[in-house]
């Protein structure tokens, strides 16, 4: 027979005693490991509160993508740059170079579609950027484009385009709004007209593109422009159909159906800075986009017995 013992006006063994206490234990453990977070909750004053929810605000992450085929020089003069620029404002940054490939024409947009895929899960905003297009303008800030896109390389500083609605060269998005517009059209193999379809699917989705404000420079000193248009000639070929389709507004293609396969990831250093190169190859449905390989021109064969020019 246990021990009795007098509790309250009941009589309980010990074995008894031990369950309840073990009960009221838990019970008062689970409510004092409750109370204090909630007490110093409470108890913090409003500017301190303020001062702890912003620290744990993570600063948003920046990837800057740059669509790359051929341009080695360029790439070694803007890995520092952009490195000591983006410092210089605090701004967390990765640099993505996406190499295309394969044998079909430049395609900057489908490579910014892979890119994006790429570091969509740890990255909140993108930089489409020009590799030879270089900011030297500080006011020029990289930061979050929360209320919508921002141009960086507006008409009124780009070395070279002045149209209104231009937003070429360098363009920040954050990744709900590439993902609200279904990126970029895949249709635009060859140089141009990408970001010119890219301006119309931000206005249908109602975004307003913004650019920076407060800029002082002008289309000489904003931007160092490392392109020689005699050593790299744009591919301005149309062939197929290419000129029809690619100044319409494409409403089927962009990032959900980019084809492609990443064939490997390299980390390279330039000047110990480093940089994650993608390279990729793009695969062409040519029976919808055919001028991904447009045909050379042929030259006509000039029969020597014939006599007659
Ligand atoms: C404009 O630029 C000047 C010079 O860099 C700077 O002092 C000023 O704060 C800027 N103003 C705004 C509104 O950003
Ligand atoms: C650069 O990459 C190398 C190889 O992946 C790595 O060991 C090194 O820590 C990296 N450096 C920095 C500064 O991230």
């Amino acid at each position: 027979m246990g021990q009795r013992i007098n509790v309250m006006g009941y009589r309980l063994t010990a074995s008894k005693c031990l369950g309840l206490c073990l009960v009221l234990t838990f019970v008062m453990g689970c409510y004092l490991a409750a109370l204090p977070i909630r007490y110093e909750k409470e108890a913090l004053p409003n500017p301190v509160r303020q001062r702890i929810t912003s620290k744990e605000l993570p600063k948003k992450r920046l990837a800057v993508l740059v669509p790359f085929r051929d341009r080695f020089e360029e790439l070694l003069e803007f890995v520092p740059h952009m490195y000591s620029f983006l410092n210089r404002q605090k701004i967390p940054f990765h640099i993505f170079i996406v190499q295309q490939k394969d044998n079909n024409r430049f395609n900057r947009a489908s490579l910014i579609n892979v890119g994006f895929k790429y570091s969509q899960k740890d990255y909140d905003y993108i930089a489409m950027h020009d590799v030879d297009l270089l900011p030297l303008n500080n006011n020029l800030k990289y930061d979050y484009p929360a209320a919508g896109p921002v141009h960086i390389s507006s008409p009124q500083t780009h070395p070279k385009y002045h149209y209104d609605t231009f937003i070429g060269g360098i363009l920040l998005v954050k990744r709900e709004h590439y993902e609200l517009v279904n990126g970029m059209s895949n249709n635009y193999w060859g140089w141009g007209l990408e970001d010119d379809e890219f301006y119309v699917r931000l206005k249908d989705a109602k975004l307003t593109v913004m650019r920076p404000s407060n800029i002082t420079t002008g289309i000489d000193n904003t931007f160092r422009h490392i392109h020689d248009k005699t050593y790299r000639k744009r591919d301005m070929r149309k062939c197929f159909n290419q000129r029809d389709v690619t100044r319409r507004r494409d409403h089927q293609t962009g990032l959900h159906d980019v084809q492609y396969n990443l064939l490997n990831t390299h980390t390279v250093a330039v000047d110990g800075l480093n940089v994650t190169v993608l390279n990729v190859e793009l695969l062409c449905d040519k029976s919808r986009t055919p001028w991904c390989q447009c045909p050379e021109p042929v030259k006509p064969v000039v029969k020597k017995s014939a006599g007659k020019k």
